[in-house]
């Protein structure tokens, strides 16, 4: 196996097909271990569907999937998350009926694998800290459906940080509809994790300041495809990039 373990996530000619529609198509990506790598490009380039290809919410129908040099494209969700990867959703998937505090619980208690479960007011400690930590602590009480948009974002977020071991975080569109109050948190949240705690992030984002300031990298995907890759600002310089969002 990869002794150096430079590439957390790598996909070879990813491939997916809806009937006649090709929404990922031969993509290669190589992930660094410890990056904040962006994905970019205009509506219904594929960017959610990578997401639900390297998640496993949906089956590629060609090419692969390596997280740390093993492969894991024939891998359900579950044993994907219990591998290390997590991800938010791009409208943010809350138990509305149960409260703050009960929803950063659950990956902890669904932990079947694990003993976690056994150590119930640790965990309570270590979401309480969590939720501290992305300003929500003086909500723990509320049900989720009581929470803005924004707020809801910021709990999807805080929940996936009480998965471990995480060690690949996938975000879909975090910074959308959210205000830049919460959207300082999240961007912080995400530089902190990184950096105390080595976690990769893999995020989708259209939202260019966001992007230009957490991530080392982008890759620009444009009709399944990746089509450019490199700083915000090498990217944003090259033709067929300034094209794709032109003709779109
Ligand atoms: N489950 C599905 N069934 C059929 N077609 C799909 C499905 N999911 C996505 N598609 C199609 O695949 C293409 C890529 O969609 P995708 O949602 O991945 O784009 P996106 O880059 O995330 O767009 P946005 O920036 O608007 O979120 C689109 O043409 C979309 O209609
Ligand atoms: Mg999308």
């Amino acid at each position: 196996m990869s002794a150096d373990g430079i590439q957390l996530l790598e996909t070879k000619n990813l491939t997916k097909r809806f009937g006649g529609l090709v929404a990922v198509e031969n993509l290669s990506l190589s992930i660094r271990r410890g990056e904040i790598r962006g994905i970019i490009g205009p509506n219904g380039s594929g960017k959610t569907t990578l997401m639900n290809l390297i998640s496993g919410l949906y089956r590629a129908t060609a090419g692969a999937i390596y997280l740390e040099a093993q492969r894991i494209d024939g891998l359900t969700p579950n044993v994907r998350t219990a591998r290390g990867i997590i991800r938010t959703f791009q409208v943010p998937k809350v138990f509305r009926n149960m409260t703050v505090l009960e929803n950063m619980l659950v990956p902890a208690l669904s932990d079947s694998q694990g003993d976690r479960y056994k150590r119930h007011p640790e965990i309570v400690r270590e979401a309480q800290a969590l939720l501290q930590f992305v300003q929500l602590a003086h909500m723990e009480n509320r049900l989720a459906q009581t929470l803005s948009g924004g707020q809801n974002q910021l709990l999807q977020i805080a929940r996936g940080f009480m998965v471990q071991p995480l060690k690949l975080y996938l975000m879909d569109e975090p910074f959308a509809g959210v205000n830049p109050q919460i959207k300082s948190v999240i961007m912080e949240s995400i530089k902190a994790m990184n950096r105390e705690k080595g976690i990769t992030f893999v995020i989708v984002s259209h939202e260019m300041p966001s992007v230009r300031r957490l991530c080392d990298r982008v890759s620009v995907i444009h009709e399944g495809r990746c089509i450019a890759e490199g700083t915000l600002e090498e990217v944003a310089h090259i033709p067929a990039v300034i094209e794709a969002y032109i003709g779109g």
